[in-house]
């Protein structure tokens, strides 16, 4: 039997022990998602209070309950209870060598952008050659991090087939294709989505090699519903950066439509309602205080930096960059004037943001648009407070701020309440009818009853 046979005969087993590298949003969901289908999984993270934390069955991550996690960690004797020692079980560790055993490898490692909005893959580099250390023939590595086009090929297939393998495995080569095998499948993960999970949410699957990919789609497909395999894994890492792009640049045009509609004295919400009920070729997006989170705001300057080293400005990646990033702007001089009306100054006035996540009903602030916005107000003399029943404390450029305990006290209190984050469990009228000046950045103004 083949190495790619014995492989795939393990994963339709179910007997493949799956390792997930970085267990954040995106790799711990996915973790437990093999585990839930009977594969055997090590979660391994550079973050040993992350790894204590999940060997307790205890969840940091708001879409994965800890009784659904603490099912899956190791208790007791299984034998006895009918269970085999490791099928569907998770455990964590912060040692690479539990590599030995697994037949595969799934990085989800973060990919931020540097000072300069450069792509910064520092951790991709580093899970890779940590990976590279323990590999092993018949092994299969996935990249699920969002990444710029030829990442998987160019940085860490080199890793893969070094020297250093070919002479500590003893062997005359080491290839991909044939004695090991490696993917890119961008993650999709939707935090906060009730619907779509990682189960049910098509999964995009790019090999180096056909063998690649067709290891990489039975694993896959052993965990999720729909697999769309596609041609290289250049084309995968491709498909994540446009859905993103897609999303940065419809965003950045709706946002420009409302200052346009505000400046021409046009309710935007009106003509978006309207313009959406036409029943093809349009699509509603709605303006909001800019864009957050991990993915939007950053994944299309990875593509716009590899552009730039073929000689090709993206323009549509700037342009919406400048608008998006430019929202917490319009929306602090909109509180300025706001305040004037009611005739006070900024400086000194109490101002309070309410909802600080980067979207509803969700405790991720890393990009969040408020994070401007409380800078801005601060810079323009305000005593700015947050309440946000998802996030108790936070920091910011070195600024600590906790959430204020009572939110009616914390409305009475503010000379101005921003609306920034349209967390479900707020009850808009009253947030209105205590508040004596509303900037609302989302319009939740009209769900009042
Ligand atoms: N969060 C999302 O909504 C989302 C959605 C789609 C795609 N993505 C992409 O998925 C990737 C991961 O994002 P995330 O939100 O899960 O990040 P995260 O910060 O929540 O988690 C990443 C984890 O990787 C760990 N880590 C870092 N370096 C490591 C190393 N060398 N070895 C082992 N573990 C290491 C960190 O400790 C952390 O626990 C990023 O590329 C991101 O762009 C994120």
């Amino acid at each position: 039997m083949s190495i790619k046979d014995q492989l795939l005969a393990k994963i339709n087993a179910r007997h493949a022990v799956v390792a997930i590298v970085g267990l954040g949003y995106v790799g711990l969901p996915l973790a437990v998602a093999f585990a839930e289908r009977g594969f055997p999984v090590i979660g391994i993270d550079i973050d040993d209070r992350k790894v204590a934390s999940l060997n307790r069955g205890e969840s940091y991550v708001q879409d994965i309950p800890s009784a659904r996690l603490a099912a899956l960690v190791p208790k007791g004797d299984r034998a006895a209870a009918g269970l085999p020692a490791t099928a569907g079980t998770f455990r964590a560790t912060t040692d690479y060598a539990a590599l030995e055993q697994c037949d595969a490898a799934i990085i989800c490692v973060p990919t931020p952008l540097n000072k300069t909005r450069d792509p910064d893959v520092r951790f991709v580099i580093s899970a890779g050659e940590s990976v590279a250390r323990h590999i092993h023939p018949g092994m299969l590595v996935a990249l699920e991090s969002t990444t710029y086009p030829g990442t998987t090929e160019d940085l860490l297939l080199p890793m893969l087939t070094n020297r250093a393998i070919v002479d500590r495995l003893q062997v005359n080569s080491f290839d991909v294709g044939t004695d090991f095998f490696l993917a890119f499948s961008p993650e999709r993960i939707d935090p906060g989505n009730q619907h779509y999970v990682v189960e049910n949410t098509p999964k995009v699957v790019g090999g180096v090699t056909p063998a690649c990919r067709e290891v990489a789609v039975a694993l896959y497909g052993a965990a999720m519903e729909t697999i769309v395999p596609i041609s290289s894994t250049q084309a995968a890492e491709m498909v994540k950066l446009l859905e993103n792009t897609f999303r940065a640049v419809n965003i950045a045009l709706v946002n420009e439509v409302a200052i346009m509609c505000d400046k021409l004295g046009i309710d935007v919400w009106e003509v978006i309602e309207a313009a959406a009920t036409k029943p093809y070729g349009f699509m509603k997006f709605t303006p909001g205080p800019g864009v957050g989170g991990h993915c939007i705001p950053l994944d299309p300057f990875y593509l716009s930096w590899k552009m730039k080293t073929l000689n090709y400005n993206a323009r549509f990646i700037q342009l919406a960059g400048e608008i998006n990033s430019d929202m917490p702007r319009y929306w602090v001089e909109k509180a300025v004037d706001a305040l004037n009306g009611a005739g006070k100054p900024m400086k000194g006035s109490r101002v309070l943001v309410l909802g600080v996540a980067y979207k509803k009903d969700i405790d991720d602030l890393r990009e969040s648009p408020a994070l401007d916005i409380i800078e801005l107000l601060r810079s323009k003399g305000a005593d700015v407070r947050y309440h946000d029943p998802y996030v108790p404390v936070m920091s910011h450029n070195g600024h600590d701020l906790t959430c204020e305990p009572a939110l009616d006290a914390a409305l009475d209190a503010a000379d101005c309440v921003v609306i920034v984050t349209d967390h479900t469990v707020y009850d808009w009228t009253q947030v209105y009818a205590v508040a004596r000046v509303v900037v609302d950045t989302r319009h939740v103004g009209v769900q009042r009853s």
